[in-house]
């Protein structure tokens, strides 16, 4: 029997493909989309724009309630605001990125926003992609399908330094660096860290093309609804 609707969990470390991933799947099968390390960037950005010291966790604790982050989950055309405003240029920065660990290390910034994941997410009609570091194992448990993306830091590193501008070897360098350093402290925070949920599907991307990690979601997520 078919389910009504279908929730997805793809989880992983950065630069394994996650968003484009997690996009390409929700556009092809009809279903929203919610990227959190955008709304963990989103309250980030918002804490430096603040003046709150993103380094003193009772600061960011009080703040964490403080600003208003929507997130508009249509795959072809994914939105986040803060306040009102439009964050999806700011949340990209340098400043922003290496911030975000602190920031999302928090149990009170990581309450906050993984209750408006759990709205999102259960109040999505035909079902939702969501793509994080603990989806399948704290914010969605229950998921019809979990998927751990992996890929070796070398391919990582390159597919992020592809994202930015002026790839040159010392960039690639650098940006395996921030990469492994940003991964390290995700993974040995205290609360939810980034992590394969026992009942999650592991595919290693490191020499799959995207489409064809899309095709194996596609099936996987397929194969799930008809089960
Ligand atoms: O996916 P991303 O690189 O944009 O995520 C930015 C940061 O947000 C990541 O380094 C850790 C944090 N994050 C998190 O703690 N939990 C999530 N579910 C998603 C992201």
């Amino acid at each position: 029997t078919a389910a009504a609707t279908v929730i997805v969990a793809i989880d992983g470390p950065a630069g394994t493909g996650k968003s484009s991933t997690s996009k390409a799947v929700a556009a092809k099968l009809g279903l929203g989309y919610l990227d959190t390390g955008a709304q963990y960037r989103a309250i980030t950005w918002w804490m430096l724009t603040s003046g709150v010291d993103v380094e003193d966790r009772a600061a960011v604790a009080g703040a964490a309630d403080k600003p208003a982050i929507v997130s508009g989950t249509d795959p072809a055309a994914p939105t986040i605001t803060v306040d009102g405003a439009d964050a999806a240029g700011p949340i990209r920065t340098q400043e922003v990125t290496s911030a975000v660990s602190a920031v999302s290390a928090v149990p009170e910034v990581r309450a906050r926003i993984t209750e408006l994941q759990r709205s999102i997410a259960l109040t999505a009609e035909r079902g939702i992609v969501v793509e994080g570091r603990d989806i399948g194992t704290t914010v969605l448990p229950d998921a019809d399908l979990k998927i751990f993306l992996t890929a070796s830091p070398e391919a990582r590193a390159a597919r992020r330094s592809g994202e930015l501008k002026g790839k040159d070897a010392s960039d690639l360098a650098a940006t395996q660096a921030a990469l492994a350093k940003r991964d390290a402290a995700d993974s040995s925070r205290k609360a939810s860290p980034l992590a394969k949920a026992d009942d999650a599907v592991e595919v290693d991307t490191t020499d799959l093309t995207l489409e064809q990690v899309i095709e194996c979601v596609v099936t996987l997520v397929e194969e799930k609804r008809t089960a």
